[in-house]
C-alpha cells in the first residue's frame, strides 16, 4: 500500500489521505471509515462500472444512484438528480457521497457532495488511470453547461481518494491511453512543480515502458503515486489556480481548442492533450527556447507509448485560433501557453505571436 498526504497550504486543518493499492476496494469501508464518521453512504456510478466493481461498495447503510455512462451526462440535470436521491435516503449532514468511476462521476459527485446541505463528505474512488492521476486529486468539482465544460463547479476537497490499481484492468486500451498522456505531461513540468522529492518521472518512463504497458501493478501503483505527489505538490501551493496550478494545463491550450472544434467526438481529452504537448513542442523548437535533444526525447516519448500526436485534420486556422482566445483561461485577451523552456521545466508565456501559435495547425 502507498499513501500520498495532501495538504492545501492555505487551509492549514485540512489535508486528506490518498491510498493506492492492489484490491483495496475489497475493504473500502474500513478505509472510508478510518477518513469519515459518515453514517450512511451515497455511491454514484454508472451504468458500465455499476456492475464492474458496485458490490464491492454494497452494505446495509449505502444506497446506489446509477447514471448513464458519458461525458454528455455531466450536467446539471444529472446533478438534480443525485440531489434528489440524497433527500429521498435522508443523507444528512455528517454522511458521505462516495464517487466510483472516471473523471466524469468523479466531478459531478464532488459536486454533488460540495453543494448537498451546503458541504458533506466526499469519497473519491477512481476507476480510471486519468482519474486516479488527475482528477481525483486537487479538489476541481464541476458539471458541463451547454455553452462550455466544467462551467459551473467549486474548489472541494475529498476526505479520502481510494485507488484499486486492479480497477485498471477492465479499462480498454484507448482510456488507459488517455491516463497515459496525462501522466507524460507530468514528466514534462516536474521540475516547475517544486515538489520536495526529484522522482525524474521522465527516466521512469523511459526505463519502465513494458511494465507500465503491461499495467504490472508494482509499476503502475508506483507510476500513480508519483504522479499524485507532483498534483499535490502544485495544488498545496496554489489550490484555487491563482498562479503555479496554471501549470497543470501543460499541452492544454490546444487541447481545448481541438476538442472544442471536434465538439468533444473525435478525440479523448487525452488525446488531444497528446496532440496539444506535440504542438507546443514543435512551437518551442522553433523557437529556439529548448535544444534538438530535449525535443527528440519528448517525441520518442510520446511516440514510444503509441500516445496519438497528430491532428489529423485540418481546421480553419482563424476558427482555431478564436477558440483558443474564448477558453475561460485566457486574460486581457491573452492566450496563455505553458512552454517548455528546458528539460523538464516549463512556464507560463501569454503574448506569442498568432502566426507561430497557428504553425502547427
Ligand atoms: N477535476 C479535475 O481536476 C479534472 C482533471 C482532468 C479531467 N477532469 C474531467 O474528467 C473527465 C474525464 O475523465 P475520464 O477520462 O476518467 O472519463 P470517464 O469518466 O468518462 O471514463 C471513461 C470511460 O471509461 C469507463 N470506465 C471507467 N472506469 C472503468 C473501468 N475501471 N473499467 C472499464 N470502464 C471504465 C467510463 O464508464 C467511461 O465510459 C472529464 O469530464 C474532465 O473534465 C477533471
Amino acid at each position: 500500500m502507498t499513501v500520498v498526504e495532501v495538504k492545501i497550504k492555505a487551509q492549514k486543518e485540512s489535508s486528506y489521505p490518498i491510498i493506492i493499492e492492489q484490491g483495496c476496494l475489497d475493504n473500502a469501508y474500513k478505509y472510508i471509515k478510518q477518513n469519515s464518521n459518515a453514517n450512511k453512504y451515497l455511491v454514484v456510478t454508472n451504468t458500465t462500472i455499476f456492475p464492474l466493481y458496485g458490490e464491492k461498495l454494497k452494505n446495509d447503510n449505502t444506497e446506489f444512484i446509477i447514471l448513464p455512462d458519458g461525458e454528455e451526462q455531466k450536467n446539471t440535470a444529472n446533478l438534480n438528480k443525485i440531489v434528489d436521491k440524497a433527500l429521498e435516503i435522508k443523507l444528512e449532514r455528517k454522511d458521505a457521497i462516495i464517487a466510483l468511476g472516471g473523471g466524469v462521476i468523479g466531478d459531478m459527485a464532488g459536486f454533488a457532495a460540495a453543494i448537498y446541505q451546503r458541504g458533506i463528505d466526499f469519497i473519491q474512488i477512481p476507476t480510471t488511470l486519468l482519474a486516479q492521476v488527475d482528477s481525483s486529486v486537487g479538489g476541481k468539482v464541476a458539471v458541463n453547461h451547454k455553452l462550455g465544460k466544467n462551467m459551473i463547479g467549486a474548489f472541494y476537497q475529498p476526505k479520502l481518494v481510494l485507488t484499486d490499481t486492479n480497477t485498471l484492468n477492465t479499462l480498454d486500451e484507448r482510456q488507459f491511453k488517455t491516463g497515459l498522456s496525462e501522466v507524460i505531461k507530468y514528466a514534462f513540468i516536474e521540475k516547475s512543480c517544486m515538489a520536495k522529492e526529484d522522482f525524474n518521472l521522465l527516466n521512469f518512463l523511459e526505463n519502465n515502458k513494458k511494465s507500465i504497458l503491461n499495467k504490472e501493478s508494482e509499476t503502475i501503483q508506483e507510476l500513480i503515486r508519483i504522479c499524485c505527489e507532483l498534483k499535490s505538490a502544485v495544488v498545496n501551493q496554489d489550490e484555487k489556480e491563482k498562479g503555479l496550478r496554471a501549470i497543470l494545463n501543460f499541452g492544454h491550450t490546444y487541447a481545448h481548442a481541438i476538442e472544442n472544434i471536434t465538439e468533444y467526438k473525435r478525440y479523448t481529452h487525452g488525446e488531444a492533450v497528446s496532440i496539444g504537448m506535440k504542438l507546443i513542442f514543435d512551437l518551442a523548437k522553433e523557437t529556439n527556447r529548448i535544444s534538438n535533444d530535449y525535443y527528440e526525447r519528448a517525441i520518442n516519448l510520446l511516440n514510444n507509448y503509441g500516445l496519438v500526436i497528430n491532428l489529423d485534420l485540418k481546421p480553419n486556422k482563424e476558427l482555431f485560433y478564436n477558440i483558443m482566445k474564448s477558453d475561460k483561461k485566457v486574460l486581457n485577451n491573452n492566450i496563455n501557453f505553458i512552454i517548455p523552456y528546458a528539460e523538464r521545466l516549463v512556464r507560463k508565456e501569454n503574448n506569442i505571436d498568432k502566426n507561430i501559435v497557428l504553425q502547427g495547425i
